[in-house]
């Protein structure tokens, strides 16, 4: 058995706060704080236009491309300021973001597309070939496909080649944005399957974005809701799922039904104020 000690995992991201203005004018993030432990799947939920994909580009310095900016706060990797390195550095420290929309090369072949994943860590062929095995290995579907048009593959193929193309960085920490976007219940499932076993079995660190706060909270162990760009609860999965403002707002509930965590608490309030 494992002693205290032994559990308290190191802290690989730490996000401080942060505020994201888009544009000058557009004030996205609230000051959102977040941590990312070594080894683990972390969570983070929530709706339509939460803040979910701005957290995960804030991290990977890819907001100056969307005219967004970090005006507050601070995010660190291994304990150092990453805030100002450009995307490749931030490869380069082990920290890839897979993209929302699952973002391939068309043109390319599936086996194309994943070797571009290689080229930011300047592996040599022969790491490069293992990368590629280790990946057909997660995917056997990638390894039959693997000389197809990337652009002719299906929806959960694609999400595949995003995720199979992102490893090929030889990663530490990867940033998953919505991989359960358009697709079926049951590749959702396997995709998870499969994230899961890459965490467990490789030891890769995610940070999931996801609407889909049912699965994530089954795969993940550690989970933060953002509503309106601010945290508004964290905890270990197993508590939010069982947790009864999760279960009515974020589980089992149809879309138009969903409320805001804000909305019940004041109204709980309001309630305990009134009796
Ligand atoms: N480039 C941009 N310029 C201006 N506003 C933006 C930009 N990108 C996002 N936003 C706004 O920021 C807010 C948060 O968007 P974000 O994409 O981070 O949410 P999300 O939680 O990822 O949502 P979804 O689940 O729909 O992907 C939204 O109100 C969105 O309209
Ligand atoms: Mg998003």
């Amino acid at each position: 058995m494992l002693d205290a000690a032994e559990t308290q995992t190191e802290t690989l991201l730490e996000v401080n706060n942060i505020e994201v203005i888009y544009n000058h004018v557009i004030l996205v993030l609230k000051g959102v704080s977040l941590k990312v432990p070594k080894g683990g799947i972390t969570a983070l939920l929530g709706g339509n236009g939460a803040g979910k994909t701005t957290t995960l580009k804030a991290i990977s310095n890819l907001l100056a491309s969307e005219r967004g900016e970090v005006t507050k706060g601070n995010i660190q990797y291994r304990g150092e300021r990453v805030q100002d390195l450009n995307p490749s550095d931030l490869v380069k420290k082990g920290v890839i973001q897979v993209m929302e929309g699952r973002h391939c090369f068309e043109h390319l072949t599936v086996e194309e597309n994943l070797l571009t994943g290689a080229y930011t860590r300047g592996s040599s062929k022969s790491e490069i070939d293992a990368d590629l095995e280790m990946v057909y290995n997660y995917f056997p579907r990638l390894k039959e496909r693997r000389r197809s048009q990337a652009g002719y593959t299906s929806g959960g193929e694609q999400q595949m080649v995003a995720i199979g193309r992102a490893l090929m960085s030889r990663p530490e920490t990867i940033l998953l944005d919505e991989p359960s976007m358009g697709l079926a219940p049951q590749l959702v499932e396997q995709i998870f399957d499969i994230v899961k076993s890459l965490n467990e079995s490789e030891g890769y660190t995610f940070l999931l974005a996801e609407q889909n706060t049912n699965v994530a909270l089954r795969f993940a162990h550690y989970g933060y809701i953002l509503e309106n760009g601010r945290v508004v609860m964290d905890g270990p999965a197993k508590e939010l799922r069982e947790n009864p403002d999760v279960k009515e707002f974020y589980l089992g509930m149809s879309d138009e039904g969903r409320k805001s965590f804000r909305d019940v608490r004041s109204y709980r309030r309001r309630k305990r104020w009134l009796s």
